[in-house]
Formats: structure tokens, sequence, C-alpha cells
């Protein structure tokens, strides 16, 4: 397994839109861990998108299962294409992400989502997700479209923050 590099503000692979997954073979299962190395190192995020890692695959791990304060979620997810196909209703909170290392930003996000997927052997997941977890795969989802949160929020001169430290745990996608 390995550590790979992420990458931030400004370098604009960011951006780039990423393609689905057609193969489900030992060497995307190879990838999938070295990405999950990756969220685990440093900061342990919540979650991590493949082309955060410069691999532009619609490929995600989401881990809700570990905040500071306990929120209903799924456990450790690996998402290989996914979707969602419902979104409900919508709130503000304050979000980060590795490749924003200086920043946060308020965020509106739907509250409860339906998101289908394909796990790492191809086979297809469904989840009904709520709250903090529907967020932070709203969020990891922008990231396989070349969306970083800093391109959602509302007012870049209201509704961006700069981190003093970078924090450990909690908000960080
Ligand atoms: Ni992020």
């Amino acid at each position: 397994m390995a550590i790979l590099d992420i990458l931030t503000l400004p370098d604009p692979a960011l951006k780039q839109v990423s393609e689905p997954v057609a193969v489900f073979d030992d060497e995307l299962r190879a990838f999938i861990d070295d990405l999950e190395e990756t969220r685990r190192n440093g900061p342990a995020a919540v979650g991590i998108a493949a082309p955060q890692v410069g691999r532009f695959q619609r490929i995600v791990i989401l881990d809700c299962s570990t905040t500071r304060k306990p929120v209903p979620n799924h456990g450790r997810l690996v998402l290989v294409n996914p979707e969602i196909t419902h979104w409900e209703g919508y709130e503000m909170a304050r979000e980060g992400c590795l490749s924003v290392p200086d920043y946060t930003g308020n965020v509106i996000r739907a509250t409860r989502i339906h998101l289908v997927a394909r796990d790492p052997q191809g086979a297809s997941l469904a989840f009904d997700m709520e709250g903090y977890e529907a967020r932070a795969a709203q969020h990891e989802i922008d990231h396989l479209d070349g969306m970083l949160f800093v391109d959602r929020v509302v007012s870049r001169r209201t509704d961006l923050f700069k981190r003093k430290v970078y924090q450990k745990g909690g908000k960080i996608k």
C-alpha cells in the first residue's frame, strides 16, 4: 500500500470530470486500498475521492462512523460510480476539504438523499442517507464532477473562513 499525494487548490486538475469505472479488477482494488490509506493519513478525513489523488475515475470512500459527535451513518463505504437519485430538504453547514487546506466554508446541501453505487467487486449498493453523511456524500461526489465546496459557497466574502490550525477529525472531507 502507499500514501498518495493529495492535489490542492489551485491545481486545475481538481476541475476535471472523472470517468466511470468499467473494470472491477485487482488493480482497482489495490488503488482503493491506497486511497483508504491516504484518507487515514494526516487529518483523518471522513471522505476522499479518487480525483483528489489524480486518478480521474468515479470512486469515493466515506466513513462517518468516527466523528466526534456521533451521527447516523452506514460505516465505512467504498462507492464506485456513485449516483444520487433523490434529494430532499436543504441545510447550510460548514465544510472542509483535504484539497482546500486553508479554508472552511458554509455550503447548502440536501438533508436526505438516496444514493446508488457499485462496490469494489462490481455489486450494486443503495443507501438512504441523512444529515452529515448525506452532506459528506454530496461533497465527495462533487469532486467527481470537478466541483469543490468553494465553488458552492453563496458568497466568498461572507461564507469562506480561513483555518487557523488544521483541525483533526470531524469536518474534513
Ligand atoms: Ni473534499
